[in-house]
């Protein structure tokens, strides 16, 4: 397959890989909350493509919710530091929540939205991700549903941005200059 946009180095998953993935992971998770409603979240905007993808392909009654994060103060001197920019509209007690993510890297972001939202009283909470880069992992925190692991390249496609760009492609792929 060749891409098309010139910035592209070289497509990792296909659109095709990608959707089939999709709906083998969202098998898993209708089977493990099977006779239970689920509550997705969502953190804008990278897990948006995500979401509704994974979402359309649960057979558990589901509801969706969004947060937004930013990075706290200045960026460059404390990595990983974020905070709630925008919150999810409605509570989350009683209920069973899995955070969905477009990619844990580090894993900075998914501990502190973990932590935060297991303090407001879920009855259970997973994690579900679309891209694992364990390799550049600092701080460990279960992935409960993982499509695909990658290799220490920066990407775009399917949610994920380069200065906003390519989120809309429905491809994962490698950007030229990392
Ligand atoms: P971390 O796990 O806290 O390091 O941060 C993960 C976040 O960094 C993701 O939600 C993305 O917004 C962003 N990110 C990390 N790697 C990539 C990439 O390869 N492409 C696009 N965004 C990325
Ligand atoms: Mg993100």
């Amino acid at each position: 397959m060749s891409a098309t946009e010139p910035s592209i180095d070289r497509v990792l998953f296909t659109e095709e890989q990608v959707e089939r993935r999709i709906a083998e992971v969202a098998a898993e998770i209708s089977a493990r909350y099977a006779g239970r409603e689920l509550k997705l979240i969502g953190v804008l905007k990278g897990s948006v493509f995500f979401l509704t993808a994974l979402a359309r392909r649960l057979t558990v009654p589901v509801r969706v919710d969004f947060l937004s994060i930013s990075p706290f103060g200045n960026q460059k001197g404390a990595p990983g530091v974020v905070r709630i920019a925008k919150d999810l509209d409605e509570g989350i007690q009683g209920e069973h929540v899995m955070l969905v993510e477009d990619i844990i890297d580090t894993g900075f972001t998914a501990r502190y939205l973990l932590q935060n939202l297991a303090g407001r009283g879920p009855e259970s909470i997973g994690l579900c991700t679309l891209l694992d880069r364990t390799t550049r992992r600092i701080v460990q925190i279960p992935v409960d549903f993982r499509c695909f692991e990658i290799p220490d390249r920066f990407v775009v496609g399917f949610g994920l941005d380069f200065k906003q760009l390519y989120r809309n492609l429905g491809y994962i792929a490698a950007l030229k200059h990392d």
